[in-house]
């Protein structure tokens, strides 16, 4: 069995975050979003894995290479443009060949990992094994209709969805496939839909098995469904301390100080993960935060958000449920008339109280 990762797309929901940087590199719990997905295919003894790049190509192979600190062997498949995750497996047939694989939506976060599917995959030899779960609002996703608990149909992003059960971002397949995403036509929104050709191996009579997740699973391309990541990884992470917390501080609950991180005159409550060189200075840090590398808190309270690399906060009464990009500073402007002062990305998102 082969893998292949999805890890292209403009990530527009995500802006501005991805003006800079790609959406499957953003970290949750100082973590790309990615290796999560690379890590799982490598505990189900995957070996071979292609990822699908775009635009931001440079970064994802700066940040991933050769695949070897995973025992991976990775193979980049440059896509020319967005044109749909059917499209995707279209170009990686070349790679894929004639083996079975499982195809990995590279934003996506499944707790329960990818062993037990791969085995279900290998014992039953469906042509495909799609994954569901019950979600809030099925519209914002590919939505399948059970029937005695086989599939009848799928739709994707359905005005008037017949159930709530979303198709997550993993898929297993084996090479029937090929004949499906190259028979199917793009969708209104101009992508070919690899739910229309799941849709086409139901029409041919072909057995497509259906699966509900058990753990949770997360599609992270809205900042809510990454910040309630964020919060699902850190409550399951267990805290350490390989940086310096003064006499001052109050560490509590769960918290993962990282290398070199100093924690000064403040209170960590965690779950929570300062990251390496980071400093927190009379500051509180509160559940479900995330500090990554290089970042400094100074006379600050957060709580419940993600900081990226090398940014600044200073004397801000609090932040919360916020995404901060690298290199950023927001602090309290020393100078008068008392105002708002900022220079903010392109579509980007400020709240004010
Ligand atoms: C894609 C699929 C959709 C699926 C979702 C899961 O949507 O088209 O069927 O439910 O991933 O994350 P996208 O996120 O590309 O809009």
């Amino acid at each position: 069995m082969k893998a292949l990762v999805l890890s292209g797309g403009k990530g527009t929901r995500l802006r501005p975050i991805t003006h800079t940087s790609a959406k499957q590199l953003v970290p949750i719990a100082n973590k790309p979003i990615l290796f999560y997905g690379l890590e799982a295919i490598a505990e189900a003894g995957i070996r071979e894995v292609g990822i699908i790049v775009g635009e931001t190509e440079k970064e994802i192979r700066a940040a991933v290479g050769t695949g070897s600190k995973w025992g991976l062997r990775v193979t980049y498949i440059p896509q020319e443009a967005p044109l749909g995750l059917a499209h995707a497996v279209k170009i990686a047939e070349p790679f894929i060949k004639k083996d079975d694989f499982v195809m990995y939506l590279g934003d996506n976060l499944l707790k329960e990992g990818l062993g037990g599917l791969v085995k279900e995959f290998n014992q039953k030899k469906p042509n495909s094994l799609i994954l569901l779960m019950k979600v809030k609002h099925p519209e914002q996703f590919g939505v399948a209709e059970l029937l005695d608990g086989k599939v009848k149909k799928l739709e994707e992003k359905p005005k008037n969805p017949k159930s709530d059960l979303a198709l997550v971002g993993v898929y297993l397949f084996d090479s029937s496939i090929f004949k499906a995403v190259n028979a199917i036509k793009p969708s209104k929104r101009g992508e070919l839909e690899i739910t229309d050709a799941i849709q086409y191996l139901i029409d041919k009579k072909m057995k497509v098995l259906p699966q509900t997740v058990s753990g949770w699973w997360k599609d992270t391309g809205r900042l809510d469904d990454l910040l309630e990541a964020n919060r699902l990884v850190l409550s399951a992470a267990k805290g350490r301390n390989e940086g310096s917390v003064d006499k001052n501080s109050k560490i509590e609950g769960s918290v993962i100080i990282e290398k070199g991180a100093k924690i000064v005159n403040s209170t960590v409550r965690g779950p929570a993960i300062i990251g390496e060189n980071a400093e927190i200075v009379n500051s509180y840090v509160g559940p479900y935060t995330s500090i990554y590398f290089n970042s400094k808190l100074k006379n600050s309270e957060i709580e419940h958000s993600i900081v990226l690399e090398n940014s600044v906060i200073e004397d801000i009464k609090r932040i919360e449920g916020s995404l901060i990009g690298q290199n950023a500073t927001v602090k309290q402007s020393p100078t008068k008339p008392s105002a708002y002062r900022i220079m903010i990305g392109d579509s980007s998102r400020v709240e004010i109280p």
